[in-house]
Formats: C-alpha cells, sequence, structure tokens
C-alpha cells in the first residue's frame, strides 16, 4: 500500500468537514465531488452558488449532496465578522474592514475552522502561499507550545532502503525563510508529530542537517544547527534526534558509522530537518524531480489544519490534501 493509500484510507475513518475557499474553481469542484463521493471528507465549497455550478458543469461534476455556502449571504458572517474584529483589533483591524474581509472567502474559510463550523481548510489552487498563509497565522494561530507554523514536505521515495521503507519527511520547505535556532528546534519538533501521525511512523529518528557533521567544519550556521539540536532535546527529551549532519551521514549507514559514531540517527535518519527555506525547498525539489521522489506537503503547527495548493495543481493533488488535511484534523 503507498503512503497515500494508507492515508485516504485513514481519512475515511473520520469523515471530516473541509472547507474549500476556492470553491467556484473547476479542478476544486471536481476534487470536492469526488472526496464526497470516495467519503474522503466532508467538503463545503465557498462562493456563489451560479459561479460553482458552472465550474461543476464545465467538468461534468454531479453537486448533489455537496455543501455550499455563499460568505456574503451567510446569516453567519456577521458572528464572524465580530470574531475577526476581536482577533485582530489590537492590530488595527476596524470592524468595518473586518465585515469587508469576512466575506472574502478565503477569511471566511479561515473563520469556519477558528470557530468550529469546519475541521479544516485547503486552498491554493488560485491563491498564493502567501495569500494562504497570511489569514491562516493571523486567525487560526499557533497549536499551544508551538511559537512557528511551518511544513512538512512527505517524500515518497523509489529506494525502500532510504528512511523509513523509502519514506522520509523533509521540514521545512515551505514557510520559515530564516529560522532562528528556536523556532528550527520547534520545526524539528512538529516534523517528528508529522511523522507520526501522517506516515504512521513509531519512531521519528530526527537529523538536523548542516554542511557539516560533528564539528567537521566551523562557521556561526553549524553553531544555529548545534544550537537548535540542544533545544529541541530541551523540549522533547524522549525524542530521538541528533545533529549537526551533513545529508549523507544522516541517511548513508557507512558514512553515518564513519561520520557520526555512536549517534541513535545517523545513517538512519527518517526525518530530516533543512537549516533554512533556500535549502529546504531546493532539497524537497531536487529529491522529486531528479530523484523521481513523490512528495506530499502540509503545513504544520497551526491549531487546525490548513493546506496549500500549488497554483498548478491537478485534481487528485487537492483529493490527496484533502485528505492529509481531515487525517490531521482527526489526530
Ligand atoms: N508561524 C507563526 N506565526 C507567523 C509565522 C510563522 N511561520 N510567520 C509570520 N507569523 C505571524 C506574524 O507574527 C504575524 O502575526 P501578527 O499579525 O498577529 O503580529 C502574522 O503571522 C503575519 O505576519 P507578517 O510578518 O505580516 O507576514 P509575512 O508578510 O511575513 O508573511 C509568510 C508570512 C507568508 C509565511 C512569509 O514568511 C512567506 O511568504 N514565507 C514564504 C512562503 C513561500 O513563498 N514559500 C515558498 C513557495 S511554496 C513551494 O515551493 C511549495
Amino acid at each position: 500500500m503507498t503512503i497515500m493509500e494508507r492515508i485516504r484510507e485513514k481519512a475515511r475513518r473520520s469523515l471530516k468537514r473541509i472547507v474549500l475557499p476556492e470553491g467556484d474553481e473547476a479542478r476544486t469542484v471536481r476534487a470536492a465531488a469526488i472526496c464526497a463521493a470516495e467519503g474522503l471528507a466532508e467538503p463545503i465549497l465557498l462562493g456563489e452558488e451560479d459561479k460553482i455550478r458552472a465550474a461543476a458543469e464545465k467538468t461534468g461534476t454531479d453537486l448533489t449532496g455537496l455543501r455550499m455556502i455563499n460568505p456574503a449571504q451567510s446569516p453567519r458572517l456577521e458572528a464572524y465578522a465580530d470574531l475577526l474584529y476581536e482577533l485582530r483589533r489590537a492590530k488595527g483591524l476596524s470592524r468595518e474592514e473586518a465585515g469587508r474581509l469576512a466575506a472574502d472567502p478565503m477569511y471566511y474559510g479561515m473563520l469556519t475552522v477558528k470557530t468550529g463550523d469546519a475541521d479544516g481548510l485547503v486552498s491554493g489552487a488560485v491563491h498564493t502561499t502567501g495569500d494562504m498563509l497570511r489569514p491562516a497565522l493571523q486567525i487560526i494561530k499557533t497549536k499551544p507550545g508551538i511559537h512557528i507554523v511551518s511544513s512538512s514536505f512527505l517524500m515518497s521515495c523509489r529506494n525502500p532502503d532510504l528512511g523509513e521503507n523509502g519514506l522520509l519527511v523533509y521540514a521545512d520547505c515551505v514557510v520559515v525563510p530564516c529560522p532562528t535556532a528556536e523556532e528550527l528546534a520547534e520545526i524539528a519538533v512538529s516534523a517528528a508529530e508529522t511523522a507520526r501521525v501522517l506516515c504512521g511512523i513509531e519512531e521519528p529518528r530526527v537529523a538536523l542537517l548542516s554542511f557539516s557533521t560533528k564539528g567537521s567544519a566551523r562557521h556561526e550556521l553549524v553553531d544555529k544547527v548545534r544550537r537548535a539540536t540542544e533545544i529541541a532535546h530541551g523540549l522533547a527529551p524522549e525524542l530521538i534526534l541528533d545533529g549537526e549532519m551533513q545529508f549523507d551521514a544522516a541517511l548513508v549507514p557507512e558514512v553515518g558509522a564513519l561520520k557520526a559514531p555512536g549517534s541513535p540517527v545517523a545513517g538512519r535518519a527518517n526525518v530530516l530537518i533543512f537549516p533554512d527555506l533556500q535549502s529546504g525547498n531546493i532539497g524537497y525539489k531536487i529529491t522529486q524531480r531528479i530523484g523521481g521522489a513523490e512528495c506530499f506537503a502540509v503545513l504544520q503547527g497551526l491549531a487546525s489544519p490548513c493546506n496549500d495548493l500549488s497554483r498548478g495543481c491537478s485534481v487528485e493533488d487537492i483529493v490527496n490534501t484533502v485528505a492529509l488535511t481531515a487525517v490531521q484534523a482527526g489526530a
């Protein structure tokens, strides 16, 4: 069974309500119908009904049984606007502006999740990552005990000897451009949690990556990764975690044994923490494009799950992301 087959099966066990703010977008409408038909989630399409119906017609999609909400005409709009005003007034948001924003499907969707009227949100077929992330950070905010939202990529590699039967978790590849040592430590703890929840990895072995292994090079960037490793140990003493180490020392048993003898992680890591967004983002794309790995992305650290799509996504990508979001919501 592939990782996505397992995730879809898990999603089916607890039907979660997943709100789709881009409800009048053709691929999204099609994906919503598939999710409902396959019992992966209960999708909620946001948008004007006429536009949703037109998008459905374009793709030959049957909307029977699908929930649709037009934010601008919703009876919940005023309550949502009040909530948004309460959440953001200290940041200078006026009640009038809150009313206008709450009618925007992206904000309305976030407020649906915030109030518990939905369990999670998927967006990004139209909006950029930043357009989706900013309201998520402002409204949904972080989980208790977590201060930084980041991302994990589930990398399903062709070589079953890598990581956990070919599965690796990479973080952070989307959100935090230049993490501090404290933020890097939290990203490591969150990625281990993602590995448990989504990949069923019972023993995450987390490597904090660098261009140095255990002091082989001296640089302030190396010091940061070493400090992050210490902080992460303090945050999650039970977690099997080590750093700083190079990519090959983390993954290849012979190299790990040579460069980091006695490390509980070296040579057998299944969760890889990149030192910044440039290395993480480039790293996942190399693994995908040259290594031929399949990859699935999620955000982590939010109080309720919201996930981003690539604007070039396929219908299947949206279905998969809805399933991932549903599993996160059930965790
Ligand atoms: N975790 C938690 N809170 C955060 C985070 C974070 N990672 N980042 C910002 N915040 C908070 C801020 O403290 C602020 O809170 P406040 O308004 O209550 O004070 C709020 O979120 C908004 O922060 P801003 O600084 O105004 O937002 P910013 O303009 O920095 O945008 C964003 C944040 C969107 C996450 C930015 O860091 C970003 O653009 N990251 C890169 C996204 C990207 O383009 N990724 C690569 C492409 S995706 C791909 O390749 C698959």
